[in-house]
């Protein structure tokens, strides 16, 4: 050990694990990518007013969470906490809502919120999302739940559960949250949470605490305050995600951590993960863009969490199906063989083969018992007698059984074993 490690909340990805991870972005990825979703990457910090007015000044997210920093030359800045409000600003920036609606977007990347670390709770940690900006259509909504359930899916996993909700809208919502008050007021309720009745009173719902949960039996929830529109909205989207064959439970007291959403919300949980069981979260935020000082742009997205992803997969027992790290593993013996092996290596990897060699100049039993660590399926054989003989050995690992063949032909014979 050095006398420095990884800060507090924060851990390496090492190999082997390090190749679940890898995975998990890629499934998550290759559905958005077949459903039109263009690559976007944003800076890792951005002016800290960004998230204090899009993702919200009464969130714990920018009250407790946010890394921020005031740098040489004064600016205000914050280490992203999430990726909406920097991936809606980006493209307005560069005025993707001039062109053609929606604009769709995903990226991956590391996020920063210093959180109580806790198993599953980390202060960096890394996202896939997707966000779907300038449309209110509620195949949209329903387009990209269905993308996430398919990503999780193609990985294997399954004791997920889609939780769904209605935030409703600048109309509806305000008679709500005026409804949902004057009862919270009537609560027998410590000093901290009457304070959120003014500042955050949605939140409260989301109390985790039984002696406040047993309170609100009886609350009054926004599913019944809904405005017409808003009631037509999210019937669609469940019509569509029940075609897709998508299940979902409705949870009337589903609020989200940030500030931004209206009507559509929605997260994935999973029963495998204890207290910190949410793997990936979204909805529709039809007024960021007008938070953040944009034009009006209904637009929709989610998140979904790698490093909880991967944990969910270890939960169920999933084993990722990686492909080998090595077909072939090249063992030279003596110097000449060194370099002529090498060469043959070289040109197996620039013709697609994923090669490796024996460094280090080990002898033939060490070597061997590198390749047949690297889970290679053959090992490449080179001794002096078979280099004065121009020839090769080409030993199957599983098997043992040993083929010489041409040294001038053994690029051609091991691509076309390896098929
Ligand atoms: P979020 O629910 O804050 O939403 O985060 C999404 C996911 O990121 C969570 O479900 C969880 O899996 C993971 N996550 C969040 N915090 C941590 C942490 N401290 N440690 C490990 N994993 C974590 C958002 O960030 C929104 N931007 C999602 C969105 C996109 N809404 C619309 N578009």
């Amino acid at each position: 050990m050095s006398t420095f490690s990884a800060p507090k909340g924060t851990y390496d990805l090492i190999p082997p694990d390090s190749a679940d991870y890898l995975a998990v972005r890629e499934a998550i990825a290759a559905p958005l990518k077949r459903a039109g979703y263009g690559y976007i990457e944003t800076p890792g910090f951005e002016q800290a007013a960004l998230f204090a007015r899009g993702v919200g000044e009464s969130t714990d997210i920018v009250t407790k969470e946010m890394y921020t920093l005031t740098t040489k030359g004064g600016d205000e800045l914050a280490l992203r906490p999430e990726g909406t409000a920097s991936v809606l600003r980006a493209a307005l920036q560069a005025n993707l809502h001039r062109g053609a609606l929606p604009v769709k977007l995903w990226y991956s990347g590391s996020y920063y919120r210093y959180e109580r670390p806790q198993a599953g709770r980390y202060r960096h940690f890394s996202q896939v999302g997707a966000e779907a900006l300038g449309s209110e259509d509620p195949a949209l909504d329903a387009e990209l739940i269905i993308l996430a359930v398919d990503a999780y899916r193609s990985l294997g996993l399954q004791n997920f559960r889609l939780l769904l909700n209605s935030l409703g809208d600048t109309e509806c919502r305000p008679v709500y949250r005026a409804a949902l008050q004057d009862f919270l007021r009537g609560l027998d309720l410590d000093e901290d949470t009457r304070q959120r009745i003014d500042i955050n009173p949605l939140r409260v719902l989301d109390d985790k605490r039984d002696s406040v949960q047993q309170q609100l039996i009886g609350a009054p929830m926004m599913r019944d305050h809904l405005c017409e529109a808003c009631k037509i909205y999210h019937e669609q989207v469940r019509e569509l995600l029940i075609a897709a064959g998508v299940a979902f439970e409705d949870d009337p007291k589903l609020v989200r951590g940030l500030d931004y959403y209206t009507r559509t919300t929605f997260e994935f949980v999973h029963d495998g993960l204890g207290s910190q069981s949410a793997v990936g979260g979204g909805g529709r935020y039809d007024g960021l863009s007008e938070m953040i000082g944009g034009p009006a742009l209904p637009s929709v997205g989610w998140a979904l969490g790698v490093d909880r992803t991967v944990l969910a997969l270890r939960a169920e027992g999933v084993t990722l199906e990686l492909p080998s790290r090595t077909d072939v593993f090249a063992v030279p013996i003596g110097e000449e063989a060194r370099r002529a092996l090498f060469g043959v290596i070289t040109e197996l990897r620039r013709g697609g083969v994923a090669a490796d060699f024996a460094y280090g100049g080990k002898g033939m039993k060490n070597a061997m018992k590198s390749a047949n660590r690297s889970g290679a399926r053959y090992a490449l054989v080179l001794g002096e007698r078979d280099l004065a003989e121009g020839v090769l050995q080409i030993k199957d690992l599983d098997s043992g059984e040993q083929t010489a063949v041409a040294l001038d032909t053994a690029v051609a014979e091991v691509l076309a074993k390896l098929g």
